[in-house]
């Protein structure tokens, strides 16, 4: 039996510092996916949800608000817990395949590598946002914060590109890299620096090696 014949939940994640193209990379993994006759439901965080998409109005607006990076991490996981009742959850449940952009990694990289915040608190409470739900896969696309920056318009920034400098940056990419390193099953780096159709067969092909494994 193929191993897309056998549909079972599998949740698989894009991660990575500004400017990787995770929103291109999970729309195209998505598309690439159904073409292959897997159900998936692509999502988004922080979004995904109505409750998720206005907090992420108030999370990415480079007018909002000051936020305390503590802040931050409670913001972004009352909306991940949201993402995952709502939708994540329902949909592993139903067998789908669900592909989402940013997840608790994005909360240790950015809050913690990158802002302070202690790591072993910010896992206590990705744990009590999302049930103890954890990707089966989750691709890194890496590079230099300096080249992810850059492939955005300043008129575009969010609040993340606008008000934290490159050393923050620096720290958010190297902190996912040690995330990857202390979870090589889970994830797979991809360099996405390079063209994109490259950039692409990479992610499909740990995205096809995450669903041919049996779930743990
Ligand atoms: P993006 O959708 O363009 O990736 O923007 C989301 C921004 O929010 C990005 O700058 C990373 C940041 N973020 C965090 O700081 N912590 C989180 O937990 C998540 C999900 C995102």
């Amino acid at each position: 039996m193929g191993s897309l014949d056998r549909q079972r939940g599998r949740f698989l994640t894009l991660e990575g510092p500004e400017g990787a193209g995770k929103t291109l990379m999970a729309g195209r993994l998505a598309d690439a996916l159904r073409m292959r006759g897997v159900d998936v439901l692509l999502t988004r965080e922080p979004g995904g949800t109505r409750l998720g998409e206005r907090l992420r109005d108030l999370l990415l607006a480079r007018d909002s608000v000051h936020i305390d990076p503590l802040v931050d991490a409670l913001l972004f996981n009352a909306a991940r817990a949201q993402l995952v009742s709502e939708v994540v959850r329902p949909a592993l449940e139903a067998g789908r395949v669900v592909v989402c952009a940013r997840f608790a990694d994005s909360t240790l990289a950015y809050q913690g590598y990158g802002a302070g915040v202690d790591i072993d608190a910010l896992r206590e409470l990705a744990a009590v946002a999302t049930g103890g739900l954890a990707p089966d896969r989750t691709i890194l696309l890496d590079l230099p914060p300096e080249d992810g920056l850059r492939r955005k318009a300043p008129d575009d920034h969010t609040r993340f590109e606008a008000a934290f400098d490159l050393d923050f940056h620096r720290r958010v990419r190297n902190g996912f890299l040690d995330l990857a390193r202390r979870e090589p099953a889970r994830f797979a780096v991809v360099d996405a620096l390079r063209g994109v159709d490259e950039v692409f067969a990479g992610v499909l092909s740990a995205a096809l090696q995450g669903l041919a494994r049996t779930p743990a």
